[in-house]
């Protein structure tokens, strides 16, 4: 197939090498000026993929778009006139919020949304480290898309293991408890995300947890306090060594996806008229950081 990948960060440069080596014809869309780009993964063989090139982004049956959330509606807006109505659009990205945006932008195409557990790490601007195997969940964000379970077999082909979700929104808002009790925490105070597990935030990820867990079960979803405290115990163990993305973009001075992630929460706790204050504290938190830069 023709597949796009728009923002190869660490997760786009990781599929596109996977979904090359699959036989696949691979293009990127990035914010280099360069018409080729090369992509190593771990110790193989660098590959050359197009770059930027308009042809190849309407010939593609596949968009992945790996930005990070707060740029998808941007990019989007400026690329769609490249993209074929039928080619299917999907967002693989931290946090929530962007897909209502995107169904209006792109009305006609197939809208699938993903989450993985894959850890990747970009060593080099060229070079990404595929540092942990994990699961990807695709489902459909529009009544097209309901067609594509399809894509199951093409990217368990190139990255085991991919599963479909019916409800992927459910699969979305468990990932964005974990993002919202350790991105924040993390970042704010600059550390890993083994060392959460200290006494002193036991009790601030506790509340972060339970009050995620009412806007969760408002919103619909069936989700259990203490399955989602096992749930961030564990992520915080297997990723201990790890910077969170949130301390990473903290750490470098760029703007992070807070927005999408306790942002997207308060919006929902919002409209249903739940107090939320630990996660408001946070999130203001993180949004005086950005704005002393
Ligand atoms: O954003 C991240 O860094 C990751 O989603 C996670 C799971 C919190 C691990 O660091």
């Amino acid at each position: 197939m023709n597949i796009s990948i728009v923002g190869p960060g660490a997760i786009g440069s990781l599929w596109a090498s996977y979904l090359h080596d699959a036989g696949h014809r691979v293009c990127l869309w990035s914010r280099q000026n360069t018409a080729t780009l090369a992509i190593q993964r771990d110790d193989y063989p660098s590959l050359l993929l197009m770059n930027n090139d308009p042809q190849a982004l309407q010939q593609s049956d596949i968009i992945l778009v790996t930005l990070k959330a707060p740029l998808v509606e941007r990019v989007l807006t400026n690329i769609r006139h490249h993209i074929a109505p039928e080619a299917v659009v999907i967002l693989m990205h931290n946090g929530m919020g962007t897909a209502d945006k995107i169904k209006t932008l792109m009305p006609e195409n197939p809208l699938v949304l993903a989450t993985t557990t894959h850890g990747a790490y970009r060593k080099a601007a060229n070079h990404v480290l595929h540092t942990g195997q994990g699961k990807t969940l695709l489902g459909a964000a529009n009544h097209k898309a309901k067609q594509c379970e399809f894509l199951v077999d093409v990217f368990n082909h190139a990255l085991a293991e991919v599963a479909w979700h019916d409800e992927i929104e459910h699969a979305l808002w468990n990932k964005l408890a974990i993002n919202c009790a350790i991105n924040p925490l993390t970042a704010i105070h600059q550390i890993r995300n083994g060392e959460l597990t200290r006494t002193e935030f036991r009790d601030q990820l506790q509340s972060i947890i339970s009050e995620v867990c009412r806007v969760m079960q408002a919103e619909g979803v069936d989700a259990i306090e203490t399955n989602l405290a096992v749930m961030v115990d564990q992520v915080i163990h297997a990723t201990s060594n790890n910077f969170s993305s949130m301390e990473q973009d903290i750490a470098h001075q760029r703007a992070s996806e807070i927005d999408f992630i306790t942002g997207y929460l308060l919006k929902c706790a919002n409209k249903h008229k739940i107090g939320v204050p630990t996660n408001q504290a946070l999130f203001q938190a993180i949004k005086q950081i950005e704005q002393r830069w």
